[in-house]
């Protein structure tokens, strides 16, 4: 049905438009009966859905509808698959029309900038390129059912210390490149119905009230079309935050604020306009959903929970297998003594704590998906799920049971007091009753397999010990059964790391700046987040970005790239890279393809490499596939503060394709012929190796050469001194153009005029 919003916004008073832009109550936007307005539903989510019917809160405190957990985005990202994360956003889709829910809460986005950040586990990656293109896979899986999602939290909200009120000082190119970038993407690619605005101020200003980012940014530069939405009591100045922006303030909060609104509105102070637009472009969403509502759609809870279990076993990531596809100790066989040790074994830790929390309708365990294949396996509890309290007697039965098997598995992992929403984590470690006992059941068997249940990395002391490690990460109510499937060998693993796991939490760039003093929170490591910044230090980590292996292997061949050399004139332009992979093992399996861009310019510093295309590819033994990359101007680009905007530097590019941030199986070189120049006015301290630089002033430079500049010439007196050539040379290029006349006597006019010819140039 066509509806014209404007005509019906302008039959509303203005009391009810500014009741539209508020909620009703925690969860409702309000209606307008008189004029057919429906009220209708947001909910959390976004890994399932948490519908409150009674007590409502943010916390995930109280409870909501029996209802599917699904993989946490931890876990989810690490699939590098854009269909999968589609498929999972049709199925909560079809769940939040079965339940009368206009918006899913998520997806959550932020870039992982610390480990400890406690709401890890609901964000996608330390990449922006790859959190970018899992969440509008998800958007457009879900918005595909006609319900709305809203992408969180924009933005620069990157811990829980302090997140009502600390204020993110980033720059503007880290601003860009890492955390705006994943929004951008999500935005142009799957224009969510809504944004939620976070909670911390950017870079002095609340995102609530900040116009540059909810409306130059958001609106002008990416086209945005949904409502801005407040996260959960954002709101600190109403009449502000609407003229910056934001739509529609959730949840409802007393009454201050609309009548703060109501009389900034009457008093002209938020002029008529604004408040048409906020109430347009929320009901604009309010009538998609209820125009296209399907009363008819069904929330199978027992399809969805095996649709979760499906997800989980291309998620999951086998970190480590000594011995590899052929010799490892993963996959089990069936007919080995198998000694299950561990809390999770038998009550998995599947999801995160806070608003994410879903009341998951039921749980299957490793141990009981495993003993429903009738597979015998010992089981002893070692330590308690929730907490970090040793027990000798508990741990001298997780010995013994090591003694008495062929196989060791530790069901390891972070209590939920570990992580959650609402706080951040105080280490990086497991608890210590639980490091005790892999130490101790090493020691005693082995064969140890560590499966590892948490939302975000932890350290592994124990790591040269234990021959296999299974990261499942929170991998939701149907866990049991893909961990089942995947120790066994029915499942491949398939899933890469989204996340770089450090060796100790203090090899992290954000480690001196992280959580900050409560008020402020300074971004200083700037773009070098993760392996960006592992890779530019060459640190060793304990695994990489992009890491994950399989029970088969893969080849990679024949890289192609269409051209050697592209020239982005008009910014449209794009390159295609081709390269075949083979399963060369015994076992079908599946593969994330990486393709990383490293800019050998010179042009400024930047990260070493970093991911610009991934793809997964299914592969049956001996079988070969090519996967196919398209690059553009923006996959070679870094944002230039002087330019503002996306800048690609004239000069070569590595194209690298590789199985992790770390195991770069193939490289070929392109060169970009850039088009456009960054902004450059020639002055008396303008140097030859900025004039050399810039290709409008190199030849003028040339040019003058020698009698001018004096070119390399060693100076007199340094002949004879080994380091002359060195000094000549930088000398040289270091000159600004005032010791024209300072130090070689060139006359002040001559070299003004120099000058002018210069900028008449550019
Ligand atoms: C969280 C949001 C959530 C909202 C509603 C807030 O505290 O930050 O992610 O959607 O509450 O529960």
């Amino acid at each position: 049905m066509e509806r014209d919003i404007k005509a019906l916004v302008k039959q509303l008073t203005i009391e009810e438009k500014v009741g539209l832009c508020g909620g009703e109550d925690w969860w409702h936007l309000r209606a307008v009966e008189r004029l057919g307005v429906p009220r209708v539903m947001v909910s959390d989510g976004p890994h399932g859905l948490r519908k409150q019917n009674d007590k409502a809160d943010h916390l995930g405190v109280n409870d909501s509808i029996k209802a599917v957990c699904f993989p946490a985005a931890c876990a989810t990202a690490s699939s590098f698959d854009k269909e999968l994360l589609y498929r999972m956003g049709e199925a909560i889709g079809e769940e939040c029309q079965a339940e009368n829910v206009s918006v899913i809460l998520g997806p959550a986005i932020n870039i992982k900038r610390n480990p400890l950040c406690g709401r890890n586990f609901e964000y996608i990656s330390e990449d922006p390129f790859l959190a970018g293109k899992s969440a509008a896979a998800f958007i457009k899986g879900v918005q595909s059912k006609n319900v709305g999602t809203s992408l969180k939290h924009f933005a620069a909200n990157n811990q829980e210390f302090f997140r009502t009120t600390t204020d993110s000082i980033v720059d503007e190119r880290t601003l860009r490149e890492i955390y705006l970038a994943a929004f951008e993407t999500a935005v142009k690619e799957a224009q969510p119905w809504t944004v939620m605005c976070s909670y911390n101020k950017l870079n002095g200003v609340h995102a609530s009230e900040h116009q540059w980012l909810l409306t130059k940014v958001l609106r002008g530069e990416w086209g945005f079309k949904g409502y801005v939405v407040s996260d959960w009591f954002a709101v600190s100045d109403r009449p502000a935050a609407l003229k910056a922006g934001l739509d529609l303030e959730m949840p409802y909060s007393g009454g201050h604020n609309d009548e703060a609104l109501l009389k900034a509105v009457e008093d002209g102070r938020v002029p008529q306009d604004v408040l048409d637009t906020a109430v347009e472009r929320i009901l604009s969403k309010v009538f998609e959903y209820a125009d296209n509502r399907r009363i008819e759609a069904e929330f199978n809870r027992d399809a969805h929970h095996a649709i979760a279990a499906e997800i989980e076993k291309e998620s999951a990531v086998l970190l480590k297998n000594e011995g590899g596809p052929d010799n490892g100790l993963l996959p089990l066989k069936k007919d080995q003594k198998v000694a299950f040790i561990g809390a999770y074994a038998a009550k998995p830790r599947f999801q995160g704590g806070g608003s994410s929390h879903i009341n998951a309708h039921k749980v299957t365990s490793t141990l009981e998906a495993v003993r429903a294949r009738g597979v015998d396996v010992t089981y002893v509890e070692g330590f308690p799920s929730d907490r970090d309290v040793g027990d000798p007697v508990a741990l001298a039965a997780a010995v013994e049971s090591a003694l008495q098997a062929d196989v060791a598995v530790v069901f390891a992992g972070l209590p939920d007091a570990f992580e959650s929403e609402g706080y951040d984590r105080e280490h990086m470690r497991l608890p210590d009753c639980q490091n005790a006992v892999i130490a101790a059941v090493a020691e005693a068997q082995p064969n140890v397999v560590v499966v590892l249940h948490n939302g975000s990395p932890v350290e592994a002391p124990w790591i040269a010990r234990v021959k296999s490690v299974l990261e499942l990460y929170l991998g939701g109510q149907a866990v049991g059964e893909a961990a089942a499937a995947l120790l066994f060998g029915e499942a491949n693993p398939s899933g890469k790391l989204a996340e770089t796991f450090p060796l100790r939490l203090e090899d992290n760039p954000s480690y001196e700046n992280f959580p900050g003093d409560g008020r402020t929170v300074e971004y200083r490591e700037g773009v070098f987040v993760g392996y960006r910044y592992y890779d530019y230090r060459k640190m060793d980590v304990l695994f990489p970005f992009g890491h994950g292996l399989s029970y088969t292997s893969f080849r990679y061949d024949n890289l192609k790239l269409e051209r050697s050399t592209v020239d982005f004139v008009t910014g449209g332009e794009t390159l295609i890279v081709t390269v075949d992979i083979t399963n060369t093992g015994k076992v079908k399996g599946k593969e994330a393809v990486q393709l990383y861009v490293e800019d050998k310019t010179g042009a400024t510093i930047r990260p070493v490499r970093e991911l610009k295309g991934f793809d997964k590819v299914s592969l049956a033994p001996g079988e070969t596939k090519q996967v196919v990359f398209m690059l553009n101007k923006r996959s070679f680009s870094w944002y230039n503060v002087k330019l503002n905007d996306w800048y690609c530097g004239a000069g070569d590019y590595n194209v690298v394709i590789g199985a992790s941030s770390r195991d770069l199986r193939l490289s070929a070189t392109v060169r970009v012929t850039s088009h456009v120049n960054p902004p450059f006015h020639v002055d008396w301290n303008t140097t030859v190796d900025a004039l050399l630089k810039d290709p409008r002033t190199r030849p003028l430079t040339l040019e003058l050469g020698e009698k001018y500049f004096g070119n390399d010439k060693v100076p007199e007196g340094l002949e004879n001194i080994a380091s002359g050539t060195k000094w000549a040379e930088r000398g040289y290029l270091e000159a600004p153009l005032r010791n024209l006349y300072m130090v070689r006597g060139i006359p002040y006019e001559t070299v003004k005029k120099i000058i002018e010819s210069f900028n008449k140039l550019l």
